[in-house]
């Protein structure tokens, strides 16, 4: 608060009656105080990152010292029109983890692996990836100054991940291989030198993904009946279900039923086999030999659920229906949602009077290209008025 002429600012705002300047000043300093009476949690000023929320109900080492960007806190997103589009008479939510610092989900669980490594003194980290992890790594380790390396399968990563991996300081690899071929060798390197492994087969990451399913929880008040999500290497999927058991364990919130969603090209776990050549649009989850494939199969079993694939066609039909209503996400975030809508059309499961989630795990901004390719290019006209009025017809 300062002062100006007769009147005063708060917060960057003029206010000119004494008065109304003194309540305001009153309500702000004794805002913790207004918030708790109301019952609302007063995030705008305290919020600090998922592990200062949840890091009691995290299984991480007593060394961990917590590097962050703020992570999570992510948006639930309403989404009757989508509801109505699917056959209505259902509620629908959209968890939006696009809205993490770099763009994508991988920053809860990246915040708790570096918040470990960073406590017993690790100067470099590596992993594999098909974009997401290396920017979320490159991010977290570039906070906690550290190095980082990243492998990629050659071509196939987003540019927008590409970039960001690039812009935070990574060292980048590219390999003539697949992710599945990437992870081996991250896995190798890891075990035969100090550089800790930041993919999924950290337990660190799970603990820090898990935080997701307990916002869910909280934001709506118990869990929802369904939750249905991408599935690439598996660890998301897990983790989803471990926090909701826990949650239900502490607060007895209920667990959902869980849909994973496979791309029909790179399907393992709905094959029953790994996939040699994997392949999809949605690159992100394009990987034909799941870490942590053993532990999603539990889940979706464990929760009366299950795993299936849907064609590419299908995945890039929900991304332009989503961005329709406002929620732009990449390729793999929309295969949660097409996968519900193609067993819906299949009569395959009821979600009548039921509360559905939706996980959208990456933000559209990570893949451009997939907008230049599957979209009509922009119009280009003279930069006159006359040519814009006349094509506008006003
Ligand atoms: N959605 C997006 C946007 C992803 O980037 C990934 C995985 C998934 C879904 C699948 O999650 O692997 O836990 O089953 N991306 C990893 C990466 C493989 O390297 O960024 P998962």
């Amino acid at each position: 608060m300062s002062k100006r002429g007769t009147g005063c600012r708060i917060e960057g705002r003029e206010y000119n009656k004494p008065e109304e300047a003194l309540w305001l000043f009153f309500i702000f300093i004794n805002r913790p105080v207004i918030c708790l009476a109301v019952g609302l949690e007063e995030l705008s000023v305290s919020y600090a990152g998922v592990l200062a929320r949840y890091g009691h109900l995290m299984d991480l080492p007593s060394h961990t010292v917590p590097i962050t960007l703020l992570e999570g806190n992510t948006p639930l997103v309403p989404m009757p029109r989508v509801a109505e589009t699917l056959g209505g008479g259902f509620e629908l939510w959209v968890k939006f983890e696009g809205m993490n610092p770099t763009g994508s989900f991988k920053d809860r669980g990246m915040t708790a692996a570096i918040s470990e490594a960073a406590g017993r003194g690790v100067k470099k980290v590596i992993c594999a990836s098909t974009g997401n992890t290396a920017a979320s790594a490159a991010a977290y380790a570039a906070r906690a100054g550290m190095s980082s390396i990243v492998i990629i399968p050659e071509g196939k990563v987003a540019a927008g991940k590409l970039a960001g991996a690039v812009a935070y300081g990574a060292q980048v690899i590219q390999i003539h291989g697949s992710f599945d071929d990437a992870l081996t060798l991250v896995v190798k390197i890891s075990e035969r030198s100090p550089i800790a492994l930041v993919n999924s087969l950290n337990p660190y990451r799970l603990e820090g993904q898990k935080t997701a399913a307990f916002e869910i929880c909280e934001d709506l008040g118990t869990a929802p009946d369904w939750l249905c999500l991408p599935v690439g290497n598996a660890g998301n999927i897990s983790a989803y279900w471990m926090g909701f058991q826990q949650f239900h364990r502490l607060r007895s919130s209920g667990l959902p039923q869980i849909l994973g969603v496979q791309a029909a090209g790179s399907a393992p776990l709905v094959l029953g086999h790994p996939v040699e050549h994997p392949e999809t649009v949605a690159t992100a989850i394009r990987i034909g030999k799941p870490a942590r494939g053993e532990q999603a199969l539990q889940a979706a079993e464990e929760s009366r659920g299950s795993i299936m694939a849907v064609v590419d066609e299908e995945i890039l039909a929900m991304q332009r229906l989503l961005a329709a209503n406002g929620v732009w996400v990449e390729p793999a975030s929309a295969a949660g949602l097409a996968g519900l809508a193609h067993q819906l059309r299949a009569g395959l499961i009821d979600v009548r009077g039921k509360r559905v989630v939706a996980i959208c795990t990456g933000h559209g901004m990570k893949d451009p290209d997939i907008i230049a390719q599957s979209m009509p290019r922009p119009l280009l006209l003279p930069g006159d008025l006359q040519s814009l009025a006349e094509f506008l017809g006003a």
